[in-house]
């Protein structure tokens, strides 16, 4: 079957975006490699999900929920919490309350939610970012200098995990030079552990994966709690006693950085480090530091890692002409209504209605999107200035099979 990727069937006549370049039949490298990674994760899932958002915006599908696939609608959505929640019975937040508590964002709504948010305003300074990801980026770039300049192929997927594992240390709160401190890694992997617990079309967790949730969830609380206890500002668990947090939403606020920020990064860099090599767009960016930002934007928008957003409706309303009420789930489809736009090109503006629509909108915007973004600028700076001094290729790849977020499971690149 023939997914949109490449016939745009959704953009043709009276396209809303008549200067976005139309395809002429001709499938690049790049957008067929991004094709193979979503393929890889939903076969028939993504296709369908693509060819029913290309035949009407909102479609009503028995059993499953009311799908909504164009972005104003899906901002809308978003932004009315009065009428669409996110921790109702079918979406997602409500399925991590047994393993995280019930304070972790994700799983809140209303004044409760407002209210914690609203503390957590000023969490991600400039300066507090830079504390995070500029030591847990030291592990990455020596990785990648020192796997190069022997010669071998260098894993960029395990790099990134290395990445986010430092980054998770630094959100804990645990020293490096920590007696016991858990490698990178494994603090990954324990991230890792608990995010994939949650498979599309599963409503609830099972008590054995509760178990398994909650065992990985203790093992990174112990020194969150210890550095939370010690009320040091330059710990991360210190700052978020610092803005007024309870231990309990604390650990909460944590343990959702740790589960929901990983796996989109560790699927989007890999996949925007392709994306550059793929449309060869490399060695002009090495000259072309400004267009870095307007180049990431558009990789997000046509890789949507985050690529669905759920919500229950608790009001009456209508989308795009379909009644919705009380008790229906909505799949608001960001992957089409974003990949919808057009093709991969950074020259072209990215529509107001669709800005920044990968990191969602309203109420539940991504709280971690500065964070994402100093971990991809920092990831897409190393590899440029490598490419600088050494230019490298990408000599072999393995997309992933069977996740939730599509994604490579192997990136290699060596010398040039
Ligand atoms: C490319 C990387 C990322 C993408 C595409 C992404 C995308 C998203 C999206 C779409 C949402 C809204 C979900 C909804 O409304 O249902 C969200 C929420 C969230 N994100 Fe991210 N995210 C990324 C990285 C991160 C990172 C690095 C962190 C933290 C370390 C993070 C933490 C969060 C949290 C805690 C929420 C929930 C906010 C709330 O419910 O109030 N994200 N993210």
């Amino acid at each position: 079957m023939q997914t949109t990727d490449t016939a745009r069937s959704t953009w043709t006549s009276g396209d809303m975006m008549p200067n976005r370049r139309m395809p002429n039949g001709v499938v690049t490298k790049a957008e067929r490699w991004e094709q193979r990674v979503q393929l890889g994760a939903h076969p028939l899932l993504y296709p369908a999900i693509r060819g029913l958002g290309s035949i009407r915006p909102v479609i009503r599908l028995p059993g499953l929920g009311v799908l909504v696939s164009e972005a104003t609608l899906v901002r809308d959505v978003l932004m009315d919490s009065e009428r669409f929640i996110k921790n109702g019975p079918s979406g997602s937040g409500a399925l991590w309350t047994p393993v995280v508590g019930p304070k972790a964002l994700v799983n809140m709504d209303g004044v409760a939610h407002r209210e914690l948010r609203r503390k957590l305003a000023d969490l991600f300074t400039p300066r507090s970012v830079a504390a995070i990801v500029e030591p847990a980026g030291a592990s990455l770039h020596s990785r990648l200098h020192r796997g190069l300049d022997a010669g071998g192929p260098v894993d960029l997927v395990d790099g990134v995990k290395e990445l986010a594992g430092g980054v998770i240390s630094r959100l804990l709160g645990v020293p490096d030079d920590a007696p016991g401190r858990l490698p990178n890694r494994e603090l990954f992997n324990l991230g890792s552990s608990i995010s994939s617990l949650v498979r599309l079309g599963r409503p609830t967790l099972t008590v054995r994966q509760v178990a398994k949730g909650r065992s990985a969830v203790g093992v990174l609380a112990g020194p969150a709690r210890e550095a939370y206890r010690k009320s040091d500002p330059q710990t991360f668990p210190g700052r978020l006693r610092g803005l007024g947090m309870t231990e309990e939403e604390a650990m909460g606020i944590i343990s959702a950085f740790v589960m929901v920020g990983t796996e989109t990064l560790v699927s989007f860099v890999p996949r925007l480090t392709a994306l550059l090599a793929d449309s060869g767009r490399i060695e002009g960016l090495v000259d072309d530091r400004p267009s870095v930002p307007s180049t990431v934007n558009e990789a997000l928008r046509f890789t949507v890692p985050s690529p669905m957003m759920l919500r229950d409706v608790v009001a009456p309303s209508s989308l795009g002409g379909v009644a919705v009420r009380a008790g229906d789930r909505l799949l608001l489809s960001t992957v089409h209504a974003s990949k919808s736009l057009g093709r991969f090109d950074p020259e072209i503006p990215i529509p107001a209605h669709a800005r920044q629509l990968w990191f969602g909108a309203g109420p539940h915007f991504c709280i971690g999107m500065p964070l994402a973004m100093a971990e991809i600028n920092a990831t897409l700076n190393l590899l440029l200035d490598r490419y600088a001094q050494h230019p490298w290729a990408i000599s072999s790849r393995q997309v992933s099979k069977g996740v939730l977020i599509p994604g490579y499971r192997k990136l290699e690149l060596v010398n040039a």
